[in-house]
């Protein structure tokens, strides 16, 4: 890995005049990668030291394949607020902060509102985030709430209230920091960059759940601009995955009324549609949907078989690597995208766990010995 560590432009508190990095130190994506970003002196970073997210090699998905295939998870759920959404975040936060904003405004299923709120407050600025009322996993909205920033909840969708933002954005003093907003994509394309610079070259396939449609966009920029530097010899084929009830990219047509117990990609009519459309076409690609049943055994089988807690919409990656597993070249490298952490969403855990709590154990070692089967 290179990293071009520039010691004049660390965050504010790192108390740059008796910087000693140690060569482990991550200093935040921004740091990381400073070259490849939209970023100047006068850019002041705003960062959790996000990114440098592990890559996990899944052998029991892989066996699951056959075909001598190996396939890897990139974990970004262990980003600071748990999602992916923090790569975007420290870039679209850190631009909105060097043009003078003061407050910032998202639409959101979840991830965007927690990654926004942590950002923005860490920027001065203030957040609003506009969530669909009731839909919105617990641990989402716990993190938006505490970060303070202003939860605005609608008695609609998604894709509603990504329309109202959008407005409000161009109506009031506030910055869009959804997808649209470009610097986002600049800094979600660094996973990419990670994934290269931890296999040696770009994998095979990148299997990715989409949603709005600007991560599929995010990484294949990441992917192309690194192979234009020569930092990798292939690109890799772009498999997107949606949610059955909710996959206006696999059936061409906008999806009024999603529904998925994925609740992070419920979105009917994404904002990044073209470009995804786009990403698919230039990496012969395809987009496909995975039900919520598949999208649930392969939530259970990367905790039970693999020690991994992704949430459920992150699991569509993998559900949909199974489906589409016959298609698979022997021998291919695979990496499957985990975009948001199990935590976020405690309930969907407790509900579709085959597991359950052992109730009735007596305070005393005989009843836990009962109960242990000893
Ligand atoms: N996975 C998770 C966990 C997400 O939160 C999202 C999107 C996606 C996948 C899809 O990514 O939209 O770039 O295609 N969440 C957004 C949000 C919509 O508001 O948090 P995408």
């Amino acid at each position: 890995m290179t990293l071009s560590l520039n010691p004049n432009r660390l965050p504010p508190d790192s108390h740059s005049s008796q910087l000693q990095i140690a060569p482990h130190r991550w200093p935040g994506l921004i740091q990381a990668y400073w070259p490849y970003l939209p970023v100047s002196d006068q850019t002041p970073v705003i960062t959790l030291m996000e990114g440098n997210t592990p890559l996990i090699p899944v052998p029991s998905i892989a066996d699951r394949i056959g075909k001598s295939v190996q396939v890897f998870v990139k974990y970004d759920g262990l980003n600071p607020t748990g999602s992916f959404k923090d790569r975007g975040m420290t870039m679209a936060i850190s631009k909105a902060k060097e043009a003078g904003a003061e407050a910032v405004i998202c639409a959101s299923t979840g991830n965007t509102s927690a990654a926004a709120a942590a950002y923005a407050l860490r920027g001065g600025m203030r957040a609003f985030v506009v969530i669909p009322d009731g839909y919105v996993a617990l641990g989402k909205l716990a993190q938006a709430l505490l970060y303070g920033a202003k939860v605005l909840a609608i008695q609609g969708n998604f894709d509603q209230a990504f329309d109202m933002v959008c407005q409000s954005a161009e109506k009031y003093p506030v910055t869009l920091v959804n997808s649209l907003n470009p610097y986002r994509l600049e800094g979600q394309k660094t996973a990419a960059f990670e994934i290269v610079d931890a296999l040696g070259d770009a994998p095979d396939w990148l299997c990715i759940p989409v949603g709005n449609a600007g991560n599929i966009t995010a990484y294949w920029m990441g992917f192309c601009e690194y192979h234009a530097q020569g930092r990798c010899d292939r690109l890799p084929r772009m498999m997107g995955f949606q949610a059955a009830g909710a996959a206006p990219l696999v059936t061409g047509e906008p999806c009024p009324h999603p529904e998925t117990l994925a609740t992070a990609i419920r979105i009917g009519n994404p904002a990044n549609r073209d470009r995804a459309l786009a990403v698919q076409a230039a990496s012969q690609g395809a987009f496909n949907a995975v039900t919520d049943e598949e999208i649930l055994s392969a939530y259970r089988l990367l905790a039970a078989a693999e020690g991994i807690f992704c949430e459920p919409a992150s699991a569509a990656s993998v559900a949909g690597l199974l489906k589409v597993k016959e298609q698979i070249p022997v021998g291919a490298r695979v990496v499957c995208v985990l975009t948001g952490n199990g935590l976020k969403d405690p309930d969907a855990a407790i509900k579709h766990s085959q597991n359950q709590v052992h109730q009735g154990v007596e305070p005393n070692l005989a009843s836990l010995a009962t109960a242990m089967g000893f």
